[in-house]
């Protein structure tokens, strides 16, 4: 299914104060991310970040990497305040990444859990490469099929993740890939209130379109007891780091 990012907007910046303390696997991502990058090359004149939200990739890229530059984008505003924290001179590009229009060419394009909101990867992708100076890097995670199984067997939910073959084959016809690699983080609540406070807190929630009412909660939670002994919530990320080809 796909999500308007009306919807997605909206579920972020509610999430945003409490985000940094429940996106365990989002910072972890994030970590890993900006290492990789980092063994690939250190140094970027200009760097673009894709929906950056509280900036917990931002904190690590300005870690691990030397830039010159840095534009920042996602969906709302509201990021600038936690940026501002993290960088003192950057751009910030406020609006829809698929449509982002920057007035010069980046280094490096890179992006923490977002690219799996996506509409039509093979056309951003493409976009992205337009975007990229000579030998640019496009370095993403994003989410697989299996991600957040128990919540799809509940609801029959979800977002239209693409396998690994399948981002192979977008990314390889414009890109060399130099990392594609795949994880399996699995979070353990104690009921199954708490894993979808947790997705709430997380903003990942925006997958159903309207709020839950009381007696829906009750029935996700009845459900899931149901089909599963534990209440676990899996994540099952992809990193990729890929060279623009000429
Ligand atoms: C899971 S959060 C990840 C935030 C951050 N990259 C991190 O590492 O924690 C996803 C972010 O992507 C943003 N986002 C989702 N779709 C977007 C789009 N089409 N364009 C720009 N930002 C988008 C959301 O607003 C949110 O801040």
């Amino acid at each position: 299914m796909q999500i308007n990012p009306k919807i997605i907007k909206s579920h972020f910046e509610k999430s945003m104060d409490k985000y940094d303390e429940n996106a365990i696997v989002q910072k972890f991502l994030a970590e890993v991310l900006a290492d990789k990058t980092a063994s690939i090359k250190k140094d970027y004149d200009k760097i673009l970040e894709l929906g950056c939200g509280t900036g917990l990739l931002t904190k690590q890229i300005k870690e691990k990497l030397n830039f010159k530059s840095y534009t920042a984008n996602d969906l709302t505003d509201k990021s600038k305040k936690y940026l501002n924290k993290i960088l003192k001179n950057y751009t910030y590009i406020a609006g829809n990444a698929q449509k982002i229009a920057p007035n010069s060419k980046f280094d490096l394009i890179i992006s923490n859990a977002m690219f799996q909101w996506f509409k039509n990867l093979d056309e951003v992708t493409l976009k992205y490469k337009n975007l990229l100076n000579k030998d640019g890097i496009l370095a993403f995670t994003t989410f697989s099929k299996e991600n957040f199984y128990e919540f799809k067997k509940i609801t029959n939910l979800s977002l239209d993740y693409k396998s690994e073959k399948e981002l192979k084959e977008i990314l390889e016809k414009n890109y060399e890939i130099l990392k594609l690699e795949t994880y399996k983080k699995t979070m353990n609540f104690k009921t199954p209130l708490e894993l979808l406070y947790h997705m709430k807190n997380t903003g990942v929630n925006s997958l159903s379109k309207s709020r839950w009412t009381l007696s829906e909660v009750k029935d996700f939670c009845d459900k899931y007891k149901e089909n599963f002994r534990k209440t676990t919530l899996t994540y099952t990320p992809i990193l990729v780091i890929a060279k623009k080809l000429d």
